[in-house]
């Protein structure tokens, strides 16, 4: 298997060939995501949600998100990888923006970087793809301005908030973003901006207009319980088969069924030491 490429995702886009992705925030999730062909994968910030159980993205930091894009990056070798910018990591000026999307690829070689909003980042897009990296733009429903927003809320649904997305979404392919992911929209409005890009749209609760869509590995594995949003579709109950697991090895267990002749070690010499009484 071949790492995309950003011409090759511009390409699928011109063939209409629907890119897939997921996120994953570990070795082994990455490691399958690679074997099940995804096409990318994101580290999201979702993994303060996912991974650490804080209630939002918020709290997230720098390290946290370079740790796990390691470890993804060495699951997944042959896998097109975005980093997900955390809270405060772009936010306080272009100069931390850059320092900062730069030490996604120096520590942890992903491929590219994500960042949440519109027209108000769009300084830190430019600064970050004048330092030769591929920056994705990120609207519609931004968890790290989930404050802003009133909650974890689908956007752009009335006439003047789908014109604002619009106009954001121009503003940040002119700013040099490679792609933009539009999140919990409606799916005419995740049409009208992928007809006004030339650059791949891809969609996480934004419908079927999109060039791709993505996908939240606990969502589809059915191993996140906090809440489910309205645009996930759970394709296993992984959370359900984990317990049924755990109790089946604890019930073994405690009841001396486990372990067995087959999980023992055999002695390489017969015998036993001899210990005094
Ligand atoms: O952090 C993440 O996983 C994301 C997706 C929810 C879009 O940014
Ligand atoms: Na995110």
């Amino acid at each position: 298997k071949k790492k995309l490429t950003r011409i090759d995702l511009q390409k699928m886009k011109q063939d209409s060939q629907k890119a897939v992705w997921i996120t994953a925030y570990d070795y082994w999730t990455a490691a399958f995501a690679d074997q099940a062909g995804m096409d990318m994968i994101l580290v999201g910030d979702s993994l303060g949600m996912c991974i650490y159980g804080y209630s939002g993205t918020v709290p997230v930091t720098m390290d946290q998100c370079i740790w796990h894009s390691e470890a993804v990056r060495r699951g997944a070798a042959n896998t097109f990888i975005i980093g997900d910018m955390p809270f405060l990591s772009y936010q306080v000026s272009v100069e931390e923006a850059v320092r900062n999307a730069g030490r996604f690829h120096k520590e942890a070689g992903v491929d590219a970087i994500k960042l949440e909003g519109g027209r108000r980042v769009c300084p830190q897009i430019q600064a970050i793809a004048d330092g030769g990296m591929l920056v994705m733009g990120h609207i519609g429903l931004t968890p790290q301005s989930s404050g802003q927003q009133g909650g974890f809320k689908a956007q752009g649904r009335t006439a003047a908030a789908a014109k604002d997305l619009i106009e954001d979404a121009m503003a940040i392919e002119a700013a040099g973003a490679f792609a933009l992911l539009v999140e919990a929209v409606p799916p005419e409005v995740c049409g009208i901006i992928r007809e006004r890009l030339s650059i791949p749209v891809y969609s996480i609760g934004a419908g079927w207009e999109a060039d791709g869509q993505l996908m939240i590995c606990s969502d589809v594995l059915g191993i996140f319980q906090a809440f489910t949003p309205k645009f996930v579709k759970k394709y296993e109950n992984l959370g359900e088969k984990t317990v049924s697991a755990f109790q089946q090895y604890a019930q073994e267990a405690r009841n001396g069924l486990f372990p067995k002749e087959e999980h023992a070690y055999k002695m390489v010499e017969k015998e036993l030491p001899k210990l005094k009484k």
